[in-house]
């Protein structure tokens, strides 16, 4: 049997990783509705995204042993209107070639972990609802249903809905 390969480590990203995280997040920005996103997005608007990512609003980075940044995840505010800052919206891209083996999954645990450390009360996940894997990743860590909007998003030419997930922090078990 071939050796498993060894998690990567989990670490706060840095100015340093914003080329690695926009290679990663702009491949998706082509060729996916995981992202709304349709244009690509230039080096210093990671730059800038990274910066406003102080506090509780964490970006990290899952680095492998030779450096190769396998994915990153973040919690960035829900809504800029100040009466939902105890909400943040959870993030996670993989590199392509990392998916299917629980990676997301690692990512997304620390983001609650940090959620929670943080003084947060509620975790959502906005999500193009025929992105299986991101739902599934998401249930599977207790998320559940709150919203389903009908056709409000437009890409490649087609019509999509999206879904919201939510983790109340503070519901009981
Ligand atoms: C979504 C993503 C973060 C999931 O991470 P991952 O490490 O690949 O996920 P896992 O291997 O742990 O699989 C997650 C779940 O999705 C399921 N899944 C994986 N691929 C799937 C697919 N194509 N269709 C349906 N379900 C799928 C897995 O079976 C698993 O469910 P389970 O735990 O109930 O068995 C990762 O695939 C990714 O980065 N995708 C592209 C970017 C993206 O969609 N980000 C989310 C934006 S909100």
């Amino acid at each position: 049997m071939p050796a498993m390969a060894p998690q990567p480590r989990l670490r706060p990203a840095t100015a340093a990783d914003a080329g690695a995280m926009s290679a990663i997040y702009n491949h998706y920005v082509r060729t996916s509705t995981c992202t709304f996103q349709e244009q690509e997005e230039g080096l210093a608007e990671r730059e800038r995204w990274l910066a406003a990512h102080t506090g509780g609003h964490v970006a990290l980075v899952a680095e492998e042993e030779d450096g190769t940044i396998a994915g990153w995840g973040s919690l960035s505010p829900f809504h800029a209107r100040s009466a939902f800052r105890f909400t943040v919206e959870d993030s996670v891209y993989l590199r392509p070639d990392r998916c299917g083996r629980g990676l997301g999954g690692v990512i997304l645990g620390e983001l609650v972990r940090c959620a929670r450390a943080g003084g947060f009360r509620q975790v959502v996940a906005s999500i193009c609802a025929e992105q299986e894997a991101s739902v599934a990743l998401h249930r599977r860590h207790g998320f559940v249903p709150a919203a389903h909007f009908r056709a409000v998003g437009f890409k490649f030419a087609r019509w999509l809905d999206v879904v919201y997930l939510q983790l109340d922090l503070q519901a009981g078990p």
